[in-house]
Parts: structure tokens; sequence; C-alpha cells
């Protein structure tokens, strides 16, 4: 029978770290640029999942400021295969009201990309049923450091005074200060860190760090991972009888 699988707590915003395409590649004998094919896959899937169980926000780490450090040409496939990911998809993301974000710089970002992520961006803003959310060239240090800037450029113009500044505050300055809290975040490949992934946003988010590479993460285990959501008591300090 199919799974009839109902979240019993909502989840209003997920975030993965998409990791372990080189490893999967690595294990079918093949260059990590097919790993990176076969995780472009994945998102979609995953994303219209996120759909199936009501969950109105997905962010997805995909490509960091530290990833830079990788061989040109392994950087410039992963950008290939996001470029044919928006072509492929943005007629149904403009259908189905999704509203495609973008965190990070994209100064750096090859050219191509960025026009396509321009236009992806613009032809969704009025969008408002979901969010598919892109970390790209994205560090949370960087994002933190510009929010301290920014308010900092504030109080020095006297916009606002120090005693304006509470934790609301700083949230809404950051590149995600328009979404809601993140409930839930979900690291495959076995690597149990965020490597620089939204330190401030993640404050009470849930972790889940599955063992199973991104290129074989599919409705199985996602919805594994969402019954364990489920099973999880979410405190926020305070005590449950
Ligand atoms: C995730 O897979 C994709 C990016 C970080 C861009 P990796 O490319 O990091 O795969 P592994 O961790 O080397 O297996
Ligand atoms: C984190 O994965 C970045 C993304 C998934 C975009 P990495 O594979 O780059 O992280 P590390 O190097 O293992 O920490
Ligand atoms: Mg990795």
């Amino acid at each position: 029978m199919k799974d009839e699988f109902i979240l019993s707590k909502p989840i209003n915003h997920l975030a993965v770290i998409m990791d372990g395409n080189g490893r999967w590649a690595k294990k079918h004998g093949l260059p990590r640029t097919l790993g990176h094919k076969e995780g472009c896959k994945r998102i979609i899937e995953i994303f219209d999942l996120c759909k199936k169980y009501n969950i109105k926000v997905f962010t997805l780490y995909a490509f960091s400021t530290e990833n830079w450090n990788r061989p040109k040409d392994e950087i410039a496939c992963l950008f290939n295969y996001l470029e044919d990911f928006f072509n492929k998809n943005i007629k149904r993301f403009i259908k189905e009201g999704v509203k495609v974000k973008h965190m990070g710089d994209p100064s750096r970002l090859p050219i191509k990309t960025q026009t396509i992520l321009k236009d992806a961006i613009e032809r969704t803003k009025d969008c408002k049923n979901y969010v598919f959310n892109i970390c790209l060239n994205y560090g949370s240090r960087q994002e933190i450091t510009k929010v301290v800037k920014n308010i900092a450029e504030e109080v020095k113009a006297n916009k606002i005074s120090i005693d304006d500044i509470d934790d609301s505050y700083v949230y809404k300055h950051l590149d995600s200060g328009d979404l809601p809290e993140v409930d839930l975040l979900i690291r495959t490949s076995g690597e149990s860190r965020l490597s620089n992934f939204l330190l401030y946003q993640l404050a009470y988010a849930e972790f889940i760090f599955t063992l199973t590479y991104w290129p074989d993460f599919k409705e199985k285990e996602f919805v594994s991972c969402l019954k364990e959501y489920c099973s999880r008591e979410r405190r926020f300090g305070a005590i449950k009888e």
C-alpha cells in the first residue's frame, strides 16, 4: 500500500544541505560531475514532495562561498546543471505559484547563471504559494557580517538607536528575514556539520543527518526524515510534562 503518511507537526520551512554528489559518483565509477548531474535531478523531486507535505518554504544549499576552492571544470558543470534546472522548471514554478529566491552574493556567479536566476526571481516575484530558496555563493558568516554592517550604518545615520536592535530586528535583516523560522534541517551523506550554512537561522531547528548520498535521497528516505521529525519533542527551552 502507498505510504499515506501525514505530518503530525507542520513544517513551515525545510532547509537541506545536499551533500554527497561526488562520493556517489565515485561509488559508481563515474566522474564527480555526473554526481552533480544526478543530484540536480533530486532537487525538483524533493521540492515536489515538500508541496505534497504542505511544506511551503524550501531552502537548498547548493554552492557555498568555500566551494570556489574546487576545480574550475567541476564548478562550471555544476552551474550548468543548475541553469538547466531553472530552464526546465520556471514555467511550472509560475503555474504553481512558486516564488524563486536566492541567498548569497550573485556577483561572482557565472554571468549565465546570474541572468537565469534574475529572470526566475523576476518572473515569480508575485507568486505566493511556495518559496524555492536557493543558496549559491552563500556563506552564513558573510551574511551575518553584512547584517552587522547594515545595522551599524543605520545607527550611524541616526535612523535607529542601539536600543532598537533586538533579536527580531537582526532576524529581519538576514537574507532570509522574510521567511519563517527553519523547522527542520536535513544534511545528506553522513557529514555532521553545518559548513557555514544558516548559523543564525538554525537556532531552534531540528537536525537530521542521514548517511544517504544526495543522489540516492528519494521519497522513502525523505518520508523517513519527516517521520523522525514528527517523533521529536520541540521544547524551545520550556518543560513538557
Ligand atoms: C554536494 O556534493 C554538492 C556541493 C557541495 C556543491 P559534494 O560535491 O560536496 O559531494 P561530496 O561531499 O564530495 O561527496
Ligand atoms: C556544503 O557541502 C556546501 C553545500 C552543500 C553547498 P561541502 O561538501 O562543500 O562541505 P564540506 O567541505 O564537506 O564541509
Ligand atoms: Mg560535500
